[in-house]
């Protein structure tokens, strides 16, 4: 008896809400029960985890209860965690407990592959349901063996993740959620799903919809947080998505296909968390790890010797990230020059123009041209068309671009470089990842400099390929 009173809990359990306590509390912060804690100890400390009730309540304020806003703390929401930083980075922290996140992507993408990933994860804390529609059993199970989920030696008793292959929506709510209470539900995909409740196939709007709709439900009414796989019929246009879209509190996608390794993770529309933030990863034989270093990444292959190839720091999210430009121009057939464009928007179609107009020492008239971002990326923004220039002029010249200069603006009509936002953070980026120079327009305001990169401020697009290819193009020549 002496020894059951020296033996300190290991933590103090909410019986009401399963919220656990280092010391015991007068009262829960989540639930706001009083008298309902019970201490549990060490050896008893996993199972009783595992037979602890499942959040119920919102956390901080009870359901239907008025709350002054002063009392709301905007910070009380409580996060489940994927195990991956980047997911975490997009989804602002984790997916909340009753969150409803939807992950759309191309086929092949590797919607499958992360999810199942993030259930392995989670299911070491959480019980998880991933409900399939699109694989087989064997499918699943080899994945699962592929990602080190289930290995030798893992039993059932190491992770509380079930799966169901089932699309009837009506047996879904019915009976399989009342009876395994999971905290996570991943329902891979959407468009499987059906209710006989209402007309129409599977993936069709209203089925897609109505679906969706239930499961949200059940997942503000019973706190379980889910993720609803959305396949995307082409890229960035998911059938039935921008409907999803209001349902959802983060809409997520997915890009990538089975020819690049890297794929990024883009939150379109985050209640959860406002800033828009990407998540890099790369797709190997053992699933998808993080990139938290994507700059090195996307550099780490580059021939800086070669034409034909610049550096741009573009913005993702909050996140500034450096990637390889490259472009290629070569004698046409005369005519029509032939314009690629790949990576870049296709309003940025006029740069060719511009530089063939204003630059005296490039004539782009007979040449086609194709450019492309390594890495499989788009650049979304207009601050890398001054990488785009420099990687132009490097072709058409034959001569690379010094390995440690950079360009940062954006080109108007008329040849002139114009301000970009976030200058500062890209500066910063490009002299963390170790270039000397870096090409800005005109600065409005004083920023920090960093140390060992030197800055050139420039108004046009010709003044900054005269900096970067002082050594290399004889200007005088034209
Ligand atoms: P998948 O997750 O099935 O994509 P989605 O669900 O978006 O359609 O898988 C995408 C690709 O990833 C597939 O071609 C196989 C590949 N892959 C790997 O390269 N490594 C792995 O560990 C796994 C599981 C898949
Ligand atoms: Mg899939």
């Amino acid at each position: 008896m002496v020894m059951e009173y020296a033996k300190k809990p290991e933590y103090w359990l909410c019986t009401e809400c399963g919220a656990r306590y280092t010391s015991e509390p007068m009262q829960c912060s989540k639930c706001r029960a009083i008298d309902s804690f019970e201490a549990v100890f060490k050896e008893n400390a996993k199972t009783e985890a595992k037979k602890a009730p499942i959040l119920r309540k919102p956390a901080g304020v009870r359901r239907s209860e008025v709350v002054n806003i002063v009392n709301i703390n905007p910070d009380e929401s409580e996060r489940i965690t994927t195990g991956s930083q980047e997911f975490d980075r997009v989804l602002g922290g984790g997916i909340t407990t009753d969150g409803i996140v939807s992950i759309a992507g191309d086929p092949g993408a590797g919607k499958s592959t992360l999810l199942l990933m993030v259930a392995g994860e989670m299911s070491k804390r959480r019980r998880v349901l991933y409900v399939s529609g699109e694989e087989s059993g064997r499918g699943l199970r080899d994945r699962s063996d592929r990602l080190g989920i289930t290995r030798e030696g893992v039993t059932v008793d190491d992770i509380d993740l079930y799966v169901v292959f089932e699309t009837d929506m009506k047996v879904l709510l019915e009976e399989h959620l009342p009876k395994l209470q999971p905290d996570v539900i991943i329902v891979d995909s959407i468009q499987t799903l059906y209710s006989s409740d209402i007309d129409g196939t599977p993936g069709y709007e209203k089925q897609l919809m109505y679906c969706s709709i239930k499961l949200q439900e059940y997942a503000k009414g019973k706190n379980v947080a889910v993720f609803l796989v959305s396949q995307a019929t082409k890229s960035g246009d998911m059938a039935g998505s921008n409907k999803l879209l209001h349902l959802v509190d983060a809409g997520l996608h997915l890009t990538g296909d089975d020819q690049q390794s890297f794929r990024l993770l883009r939150s379109y529309k985050n209640r959860i968390n406002n800033a828009e933030e990407v998540g890099v990863f790369r797709m190997s034989g053992t699933g998808l790890t993080d990139v938290p270093n994507p700059s090195e990444e996307f550099l780490a292959e580059r021939m800086i010797a070669n034409p034909g190839s610049a550096v741009a720091v573009t913005m993702e999210g909050e996140r500034p990230i450096l990637v390889e430009v490259q472009a290629l121009t070569s004698l046409g057939g005369g005519g029509n020059p032939a314009r690629h464009m790949y990576g870049f928007n296709r309003d940025r179609a006029f740069i060719p123009v511009v530089l063939d107009r204003y630059l005296p020492y490039v004539d782009l008239a007979d040449e086609d041209l194709t450019t492309n971002v390594v890495g499989g990326i788009t650049i979304r923004e207009n601050a890398a068309d001054l990488t785009l220039a420099t990687a132009i002029v490097s072709s058409h010249h034959n001569v690379p671009t010094p390995a440690d200069w950079i360009c940062i603006g954006e080109i108007g009509l008329t040849g002139e470089v114009r301000s970009v936002p976030r200058i500062e953070t890209r500066i910063k980026e490009a002299a963390k990842i170790g270039f000397k120079h870096v090409v800005v327009p005109r600065l409005r305001e004083s920023i920090s400099r960093p140390k060992g990169i030197k800055i050139h401020e420039i108004q046009t697009v010709d003044e900054a390929m005269r900096l970067v290819f002082s050594k290399t193009i004889t200007f005088s020549d034209f």
